[in-house]
């Protein structure tokens, strides 16, 4: 047995030191590997909407009463990383406006409003005008937005460094640049063996690896989860030349997103099948078009980076949420575009989910059901 720790935990992105953070804070003892730098990967990419209603697409519906769960506990999840971590997390409740910008993609706008009011989104209908008067850059051209006002967002670079500091002051262990090549499910206690041919034993391991899942071995099968790369840049705000955005916009070829350090994020590529993490010209050029279609002052503003990262996906983009087939070995990876989102939900039931088992309490929370790794079988 690790003397260190009874929960090993593969992967210190958002998911990873989330579980653990609520683990520690449980009186767990607990490990965190990363291969790199924690929080530097997909958490790092992302965005930081929280946008279930904005995010979520047709027939989603599990997938969409988790969002608006993890939604409902965002709140009191930022207030108590920052209590815990002593860092700010950068919580906005400013809402999104999701855009059309020509007579399809409204057509298109219309019908995802009518699935969105059929299940009891908290989403509004506006004329292009009426979307102006809360977003002044928004192109005088637009025909009509939805408007999502309990869609927000948070400064998620802030959030994985928080939780980080929480995880450490809470007693778990977050150690980085130590890749894991397999897990161990089959001995009398899960286990690991790291990169470099260590062996660990605990009570119980965590595969939250994102994109990197499938690619650790010992699993039987394998993790259901591959990469679709995300492009995305940032350019600068000036308030002071009008160049001001306060709400997320999402249009149909990019989304922008405002944040609390000046940036403005513009995102994001889907590039299913593409192993390289390179920004190119090709999504540059296609994130700039489709934002200038919706606000045209993004071509006044100062360029700042561009980067790109791998989403995990599960086939049917859902995230995978619970027990594996073996004992002990648990998955909370697969959140897709929504690893932002899905944290609270995905630390807080996870973790839980794991004090039963180590308790020998095998239940599972409702929430999770839906997300279970054995529904693909
Ligand atoms: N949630 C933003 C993205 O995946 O691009």
């Amino acid at each position: 047995m690790d003397e260190h720790a009874e929960v090993l935990v593969v992967g210190g992105g958002i998911v990873g030191l989330g579980v653990a953070w609520q683990l520690a804070e449980h009186g767990r003892r607990v490990r965190v590997f990363d291969a790199g730098r924690a929080g530097r990967g997909a958490s790092w990419a992302a965005a930081g909407m929280l946008a279930p209603s904005a995010e979520i697409g047709f027939e989603e519906l599990d997938l969409h009463a988790l969002g608006r769960e993890s939604l409902s506990r965002w709140r009191s999840f930022a207030a108590a990383l920052e209590t815990a971590s002593g860092a700010e997390v950068g919580y906005r409740d400013d809402g999104t406006l999701v855009v059309a910008d020509d007579r399809d993609s409204a057509r298109a706008l219309r019908r995802l409003f009518a699935f969105q009011t059929e299940h009891e989104a908290p989403v509004e209908w506006l004329s292009g005008d009426q979307a102006a008067e809360i977003e002044p850059l928004l192109s005088p051209r637009l025909p009509a937005a939805i408007w999502a006002p309990q869609d927000h967002q948070v400064d998620h670079r802030a959030v994985v460094q928080a939780l980080a500091l929480a995880a450490r002051a809470a007693g778990a262990e977050v150690v980085e640049d130590t890749p894991v090549a397999r897990v161990r499910p089959d001995g009398a206690a899960p286990g690991l063996v790291l990169a470099d041919g260590t062996r660990l034993d605990a009570r119980a391991v965590v595969l939250a690896a994102g994109a990197w899942s499938a690619g650790v071995e010992g699993l039987t099968p394998s993790a259901p989860v591959r990469g679709v790369k995300g492009q995305a840049l940032a350019l600068r705000l000036d308030p002071e030349r009008g160049l001001d955005l306060r709400h997320v916009v999402r249009g149909p070829d990019a989304y922008l997103v405002p944040k609390a350090d000046g940036r403005l994020v513009i995102g994001g590529t889907s590039e299913d099948g593409v192993a390289d993490v390179r920004t190119t010209a090709g999504g540059v050029y296609r994130l700039l078009e489709g934002a200038v279609s919706i606000v045209p002052a993004v071509e006044e503003m100062e360029w700042v980076e561009a980067w790109a990262a791998h989403r995990p996906a599960a086939q049917d983009h859902a995230p995978l949420l619970g027990q594996s087939a073996h004992p002990g070995v648990f998955y909370a990876t697969g959140h897709y575009r929504h690893g932002i989102l899905l944290a609270p939900v995905t630390a807080q039931e996870v973790a839980a989910e794991i004090g039963r088992f180590l308790d020998g309490l095998p239940e599972t929370a409702p929430v999770l059901a839906p997300f279970s790794p054995f529904r693909f079988d």
